[in-house]
């Protein structure tokens, strides 16, 4: 695996691969690396030949009072994760080389960054689809990969590729949880054990929707209230917004009759969480939910960077889909 810190040594790494003919996959990250952030290596490792993953805090997502000074950090230990998990080129600029001039260019995807996070944090999608934006103007990658913890953030960068007909495939991944549910998030490194403990209801919460979901509820409204009334238990939790929205526009809806998305955010001591589970329907009109995987699943994996892992997963084995 190869470092690098420059945009100019990025882009020709990716040129050379395209060049010798590799399929180059992108894993944008802002590092601290979990076992989710595994999963997109894993994927893009089964699907694309030359993967690359960035590591960027990015300053232009943030909001002042946000966590991004104390964002979590872990260089070394990042590095060793994408090497054992074949990562051809790990990326780790600066913010002045990802910004020499304070950028006067900005990618705003209307209407789907206004409502869940975006109602609390107005400028974070700008700054993600700014930094998604050049990422994949540096890396020209054939797909990308994203988590669906993030699942608003899936939705707008998805939104902004096929607006700007951009050449990428934004390709959605399992959410991954920890073995007592807890989505994982670099940002769980805030919570104390109390706070640990009281995040638990958050899942907790979503699960009982899911339940209900399954045994055939329908209506937004009684399932927000249920999770309201489990989060409103438990004093460390304080919940910022729980919505039942259509899948792809994310518009909140009354009755569920499509894919929807069940989220929420909630403030647990120092952080600021959010998780979800989505609901599709089968051809015979049950309910499926996705509730996520569980990162025990997720093993370690060696692939030799420039190659694809032998044998290639079965479908039912690559759980990622566009997204
Ligand atoms: O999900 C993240 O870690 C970030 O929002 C991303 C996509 C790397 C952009 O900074």
């Amino acid at each position: 695996m190869r470092t690098v810190t420059k945009v100019e040594e990025l882009r020709a790494a990716c040129d050379g691969a395209r060049r010798a003919g590799l399929s180059v996959g992108l894993v944008p990250t802002m590092g601290f690396l979990h076992e989710g952030h595994r999963s997109l290596m894993q994927a893009a490792g089964r699907a694309d030949d030359f993967v690359v993953v960035t590591i960027f805090v990015n300053p232009l997502q943030f909001g002042p009072n946000e966590d991004l000074a104390a964002y979590p950090r872990d260089l070394d230990h990042d590095a060793e994760v994408a090497e054992s998990e074949g990562v051809a080129v790990l990326f780790v600029p600066g913010v002045t080389e990802m910004y020499p001039d304070p950028p006067r260019t900005t990618v705003h995807v209307d209407g789907l960054t206004d409502g869940l996070c975006g109602a609390a944090r107005p400028t974070h999608f700008d700054g993600v689809t700014t930094v998604v934006a050049k990422l994949f103007a540096i890396v020209g990658p054939s797909r990308a990969y994203f988590g669906r913890k993030d699942a608003q953030q899936l939705a707008v960068v998805t939104r902004m590729a096929r607006d700007l007909n951009l050449p990428v495939e934004v390709v959605g991944c399992p959410l991954v949880r920890e073995a007592d549910g807890v989505a994982m998030s670099s940002r769980n490194a805030y919570l104390d054990a109390e706070d640990r403990t009281a995040a638990r209801v958050l899942s907790r919460a979503l699960g009982a929707a899911a339940d209900a979901v399954e045994a055939g509820e329908r209506d937004a409204a009684t399932l927000r209230a249920g999770i309201r009334s489990a989060i409103g238990e438990v004093d460390r939790v304080g919940l910022e917004y729980v919505e039942v929205g259509d899948a792809v526009d994310l518009e909140p809806v009354g009755t569920i009759t499509g894919p929807v998305l069940i989220a929420l955010a909630a403030q647990v001591g120092k952080a600021r969480l959010i998780d979800n589970v989505g609901v599709t329907f089968r051809p015979d009109g049950t309910a499926h939910v996705d509730r996520g995987i569980a990162a025990s699943t997720i093993g370690t994996v060696s692939v030799p960077s420039g190659s694809l892992p032998d044998p290639l997963p079965s479908e039912s084995e690559t759980p990622c889909a566009a997204g």
